[in-house]
């Protein structure tokens, strides 16, 4: 059994990564954690709540994480991606429900549930790094209680949101170094190189949308983000980043990942948000000039493509 927390701006490939694990036997949702990323943040709470509720999950505890990134609040910018209310402009497809967040916050509700976890907890990050960066940063204690986390951010070759830059990583660059360099904790990063080859087609929409309720509603949530996709961008399917990242939470060792050392560029310049992952051979690193980074990084590179699409719709 994966116990998980999922820290989220739902989005609606975020929606479709959290029905994933709210539904799948295997796992323990324990929350749903929510940051500013796609939308804002009382935007992204109010669709993780009833996303959760579509799902009949009103169990799984839900609370409010950061407005801001941590260091540049000037920098904030909503992904184009998802519609003014986060969900392609269909929030209403979903349930609407009376429950508020859990007082206290993200942070606070990962610590006390690190805090009283018997066994580690897997996080999976899939919006901008600034909870986990907080979280990391204020209970430094509680790290062996992590058993990794699976953050969906990065690009190893080209980005979205700039010419270099993938959105999650972007939004908040010096959380995500402060995450990704800075610390110990185990983690895999599912950058996006992966994820867009993962996009499903038009027959795995619609054996979603035949799985039943759920699977219904999350695809009424969906046109025109696969016209996003599909449309000016030219990709042949719709890509669900996030989801790809849960699949490897519930799942572990879906993805072939390789071992990098890796940095996180911060400076303002046409490079702010990317990653720089060494590649190199060690025996070039040792001769030249390496990243001055603590360690390494499992970065996803690969994967069964065919069955990650199955085990989508497990
Ligand atoms: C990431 O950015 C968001 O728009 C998606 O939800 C995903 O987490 C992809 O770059
Ligand atoms: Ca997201």
């Amino acid at each position: 059994m994966t116990r998980l927390i999922i820290d989220t701006d739902p989005g609606v490939d975020d929606a479709i990564a959290i029905a994933i694990a709210a539904l799948h036997p295997g796992t323990d949702l324990l929350a749903v954690t929510t940051v500013f990323g796609n939308v804002g943040l009382e935007k992204t709470t109010r669709n993780a709540l009833r996303i959760l509720e579509l799902c009949g999950r009103s169990d799984v505890p839900v609370a409010a994480g950061a407005a801001m990134p941590l260091v540049h609040p000037q920098a904030r910018r909503d992904s184009s991606a998802h519609g003014d209310d986060g969900l392609s402009g269909h929030a209403d497809v979903l349930p609407p429900t009376s429950r508020e967040p859990v007082a206290g916050g993200a942070v606070a509700l990962m610590a006390s549930l690190l805090e009283q976890a018997d066994e580690p907890v897997t996080i999976a990050p899939i919006g901008p790094l600034t909870n986990i960066a907080a979280l990391l940063a204020a209970y430094p204690h509680l790290k062996p209680k992590i058993e990794r986390l699976v953050i969906m951010g990065g690009a190893l070759e080209g980005g979205n949101v700039s010419a270099r830059a993938e959105f999650n990583v972007w939004s908040d660059p010096e959380a995500a170094r402060r995450v990704l360099v800075a610390d110990d904790v185990p983690s895999v990063l599912v950058p996006m190189d992966l994820t867009y080859r993962c996009a499903v087609d038009t027959e795995w929409m619609e054996r979603l949308a035949a799985s039943g309720r759920v699977g219904e509603a999350l695809c009424a949530l969906t046109p025109e983000y696969v016209r996003h996709y599909t449309g000016a961008l030219g990709w042949p399917g719709m890509v669900v980043h996030d989801a790809v990242a849960i699949v490897e939470a519930i799942t572990p060792g879906t993805l072939v990942t390789e071992s990098l050392p890796l940095d996180v560029e911060c400076s303002f310049g046409p490079s702010r948000g990317a990653v720089i992952a060494d590649r190199r051979r060690q025996a070039q690193i040792d001769d030249t000039v390496p990243l001055d980074v603590r360690g390494r990084v499992n970065v996803a590179v690969d994967t069964d493509i065919d069955r990650l699409r199955a085990l989508l719709l497990h």
